[in-house]
């Protein structure tokens, strides 16, 4: 299948390309070659590769920046995403967009269905809303996938920021009202992967089992990292100070995917993969 990923030196995108590169006729684009948010460059590289399925997992990813920077947020992931549609809408390419628990306002306690309403507290959550509604106003032949804390091999992510304060013998002070699910790039892509084959299209919630507060994250990775000794303060998001205000719950829950036979593992097994594959696992 002729395949576009958008994104494709990021996080999800990169992992993506590596696994469908055997299976599908793969192009991987990202700022370096062709910045969506020009109508014309992404319209014209669709237009030349025909794609039959773009998987669009470029974005604007910084929560604080889009704070700082709300209409820059709107611009890449509102209206980018808006140019990557309508492209596809030319070619007849199904797109899958990638999209964020930052949808949703933090209220519910509970695990969020694939049809609760959105309502988004923050530039980011808005920005990538308004790419949901983009995409469902312009297409019949659509995924959006929602995932939460991505965490992903090399650059900066939560568990190297968690385990660099550790080895440094900084204190750790972590917020423990800000829930929701860690997620592994690698397990997400197998899920989408799998999705992708059965042109099911919809709305999904795809995200490793269970859910976590920032401080049970960080306290899963040292435990496996072997730093079980050391203590973390528990702090509230009040007393972490930051442009961005994520929602305090955003549980999603998977069951759209799961009705498909996709689910994904409990996120602890995930981390504990991860820092296999990285050499980080102690215990
Ligand atoms: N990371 C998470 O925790 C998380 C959680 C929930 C949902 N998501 C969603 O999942 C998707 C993938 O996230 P990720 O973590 O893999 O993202 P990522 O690692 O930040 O990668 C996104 C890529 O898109 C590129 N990009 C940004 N603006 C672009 C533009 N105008 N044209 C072309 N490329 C552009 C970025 O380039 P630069 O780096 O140079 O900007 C980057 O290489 C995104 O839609 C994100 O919103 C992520």
């Amino acid at each position: 299948m002729r395949t576009l990923i958008t994104g494709a030196k990021g996080r999800l995108g990169s992992r993506l390309a590596e696994r469908l590169n055997h299976s599908h006729e793969v192009t991987g684009i990202d700022i370096d070659s062709v910045d969506f948010t020009d109508f014309q460059a992404i319209r014209q590289t669709v237009r030349t590769l025909k794609p039959e399925l773009v998987l669009h997992c470029g974005a604007m990813t910084a929560v604080d920046e889009c704070a700082l920077n709300p209409d820059e947020a709107l611009r890449v992931n509102g209206y980018g995403t808006k140019n990557v549609a309508l492209a596809c809408l030319e070619v007849d390419a199904a797109m899958l967009y990638v999209s964020t628990n930052e949808v949703f306002d933090g209220r519910n306690t509970g695990e969020i269905s694939e049809y609760d309403p959105v309502h988004p507290i923050n530039s980011y959550g808005y920005s990538k809303m308004v790419g949901e509604q983009v995409v469902r106003d312009h297409l019949r032949k659509f995924y959006i996938v929602r995932t939460s804390w991505l965490f992903a091999q090399g650059g900066n992510n939560f568990i190297h920021a968690i385990l660099k304060r550790a080895r440094e013998g900084q204190p750790l002070r972590v917020v423990v009202n800000e829930v929701a699910v860690p997620t592994y790039n690698y397990d997400l892509a197998e899920a989408i992967i799998k999705l992708i084959s059965t042109q099911q299209y919809g709305i999904y919630h795809l995200v490793n089992a269970g859910r976590a507060s920032r401080w049970a994250f960080a306290r899963k990775v040292l435990d496996l990292a072997g730093f079980e000794s050391l203590e973390i303060e528990k702090i509230s998001a009040a007393e972490y100070a930051r442009p961005s205000t994520p929602p305090e719950y955003s549980v999603l829950k998977n069951s759209a995917a799961a009705a498909l036979g996709i689910t994904l593992r409990p996120w602890q097994d995930a981390v504990q993969a991860y820092l296999q594959h990285e050499g980080l696992l102690i215990s």
